[in-house]
């Protein structure tokens, strides 16, 4: 197959890898299909999403520690294929450290260094200097089991940064730590990625975590990617429903436009909205899409004609906000939240700024067809309507199995 080489895009950005069409099969099962997306050099890119989707396979496959079916992985244009895990000049922090407890935590940084033979003064140096960058400058005495959970993830961290490896890929590397220590390293090692200069692709299932670190986000479910963009991007267009609920808390609802920037509601409520009707609809027909609203976006006010008007059903302080269940007249529940609190059974009227509705294709991943978002069921009565335009639907996504492999325990992430 050919594959011409893009190493720029339109922003002058350098692509250190371009990922083509790779696609992986487990026993018959697909679990990546037809992964496309390009990393630039120096960037902070996280793949995101649930258990299973292909996160892990995808970044073993570019650190060589598996073979896929079919499909490119280019290296700063030259194919990969046919380089050994150990030549690629990519190193692997593993969720799981796989540090050696016998050896200090120097020996340990120090291990892959004397593998390749390098000499004892500029293993020094280069241990040392890595040390101090994980903040563990006077722990190179210490043993691994006198370390903490935090301790002992910098130290893997620090194994292998050591190796000045172009790229760190990163496979839920906080994953074992409580949340206060994983939020203070989620600072750090955007501060540390910054500093070295090195690109990281980090594999998460956390969104927020996604949200803070990254400079682009992949987002991914079942082998197939849902939307690749800025974290920012991603919050405020999702691309689908499920990157809107898998993306923090949304409401999505069903909805239908009949022509360019405004949307009515199931419910028949017409809300002003940006976004103009998808090319392939007809202009004075009720084309069926899907509404997310955030939460954080709502108005809460007096009810009136042209509102979504409700009955306060729950609130809940939150620190900052108040979160309430509105419902309304039409029987959807909307999570709404505000600064300002609402007492539970009052009667409260919802409007949205035009610029804070998103408008997306119905897909096989709408409400409907799975449990995302808080809505009812007779929602989606615009379904029987004659005049309705059925809209696209997502190719069905293969079942995936049961359960996963491990990394094997012989990954060091010493790789290079
Ligand atoms: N060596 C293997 N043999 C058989 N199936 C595998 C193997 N490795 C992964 N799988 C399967 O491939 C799918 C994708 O696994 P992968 O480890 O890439 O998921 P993940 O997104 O990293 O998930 P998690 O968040 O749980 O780590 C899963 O269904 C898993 O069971
Ligand atoms: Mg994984």
């Amino acid at each position: 197959m050919a594959y011409n080489q893009i190493l720029e895009d339109d922003t002058g950005s350098e692509h250190i890898i371009e990922i083509k069409d790779l696609c992986k099969s487990f026993d018959g099962t697909k679990v990546l299909k037809n992964i496309t997306f390009y990393i630039r050099n120096n960037e902070f890119i996280t793949l995101l999403g649930p258990s299973g989707c292909g996160k892990s396979t995808t970044l073993r496959i570019i650190a060589g520690f598996e073979t896929a079916d079919s499909g490119i992985v280019n290296f700063e244009g030259k194919d990969l294929k046919s380089v050994p895990a150990n030549k690629r000049n990519i190193n692997t922090v593993f969720q799981r450290y796989a540090l050696f407890p016998h050896l200090n935590v120097f020996d340990n940084v120090a291990f892959g260094l004397k593998i390749k033979k390098v000499n004892k003064a500029e293993i020094k140096q280069r241990v040392n200097k890595a040390l101090a960058t994980v903040g563990l400058a006077d722990y190179g005495e210490r043993y691994i089991d006198q370390l903490s959970g935090g301790q002992m993830q910098r130290v893997a961290i620090a194994r292998a940064i050591v190796n000045r490896p172009r790229i760190l890929l990163l496979d839920e590397p906080l994953g074992a730590l409580d949340l206060k220590m994983r939020k203070e390293m989620q600072i750090e090692l955007k501060e540390m990625q910054r500093e070295l200069g090195i690109t990281f692709v980090y594999v998460t299932h956390d969104q927020e975590e996604a949200l803070t670190m990254s400079d682009t986000i992949i987002v991914m479910k079942d082998g197939v990617i849902q939307q690749i963009g800025t974290p920012i991007d991603v919050y405020n267009e999702p691309k689908n429903a499920y990157v809107a609920d898998f993306i923090g808390e949304s409401n999505i609802v069903a909805g239908t436009m009949k022509k360019d920037k405004e949307v009515v509601l199931s419910s028949g409520i017409t809300f002003e909205c940006v976004d103009p009707m998808f090319p392939e609809f007809t202009e004075g027909i009720a084309n069926l899409v899907d509404v997310v609203i955030r939460p954080e976006d709502f108005y809460v006010a007096e009810e009136k004609e042209g509102r979504i008007n409700g009955t306060v059903e729950s609130l809940v302080f939150k620190g900052v906000h108040y979160e309430m269940i509105v419902k309304s007249d039409d029987g959807i529940e909307w999570l709404v939240q505000n600064v300002d609190p609402s007492a539970v059974g009052s009667r409260v009227g919802l409007y949205v700024d035009p610029d804070d509705i998103q408008i997306m294709r119905r897909s096989e991943l709408s409400p409907d067809f799975g449990s995302f978002g808080i809505k009812h069921p007779e929602a989606r009565d615009n379904e029987n309507r004659e005049d309705v335009v059925s809209d696209n639907v997502v190719e069905e996504a293969d079942n995936k199995p049961e359960d996963k492999d491990g990394e094997p325990e012989v990954e060091t992430g010493v790789n290079d």
